[in-house]
């Protein structure tokens, strides 16, 4: 007898991708979390926004993008008037360390990127979007492929490696953890970029 597929089920479309996603085990960072977060918005935009994975109040929520990091995103897109969007994270599990009550947010390792990739990868093909935004390092490399440092790429248009542009961009939780000056100006180009995302897609 052949040994099980690891993965029988293939989804057909993104709402049954979305119910087998919340049983994925591919990697260990389920056991720890409380549930898988999957993407959300307008399964039709033509903008999907990617971040890193989901924090201690997305862990919680089951919903992207709902805690501080969520906060700085949210507010920087309605300045920029972003139009229908498909948010997302790289990695839909969060990955933690417990200090005392609190869950210290730890970033996930490439192999974690490269597991949950299969999840990415599936989502993009059902939302099609014309273009991409990575936030920061993670994000970027899961859709690019590429590893290198943000700051040397903040701004640029590159390629994802299914096709299509990927505007790269910070990290909201980047932006949290800046001295206030720096953390201006990493706000002002956050939405600057999501402004030029409007207009490439217009
Ligand atoms: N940071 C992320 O990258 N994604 C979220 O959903 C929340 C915080």
């Amino acid at each position: 007898r052949l040994a099980p597929d690891p993965m029988p089920t293939q989804p057909q479309t993104l709402e049954e991708a979305a119910l087998v996603a919340r049983s994925c085990a591919r990697c260990g960072l389920c056991e720890a979390a409380t549930q898988t977060v999957w993407g959300e918005g307008d399964a039709t935009a033509p903008l999907m926004i990617v971040g890193e994975q989901p924090g201690d109040h997305e862990d919680l929520q089951g919903r992207p993008f709902v805690g501080p990091a969520g906060q700085v995103l949210r507010s920087q897109m309605a300045a920029a008037q972003v139009g229908p969007v498909w948010l997302t994270n790289a990695v839909k599990h969060f990955k933690f360390q417990p200090r005392g009550k609190r869950r210290l947010h730890q970033r996930p390792n490439q192999g974690e990127v490269q597991h949950c990739r299969w999840w990415l990868d599936l989502e993009r093909r059902f939302v099609q979007p014309r273009l991409t935004v990575a936030l920061g390092a993670t994000a970027a490399f899961a859709v690019t492929g590429s590893a290198a440092a943000i700051r040397d790429r903040r701004g640029n248009v590159e390629a994802a490696q299914d096709g299509g542009p990927v505007l790269i961009t910070w990290h909201p939780s980047y932006i949290l953890r800046l001295p206030d000056v720096e953390a201006q100006q990493a706000r002002a180009q956050l939405r600057a970029d999501l402004t030029r995302a409007v207009e490439i897609l217009a």
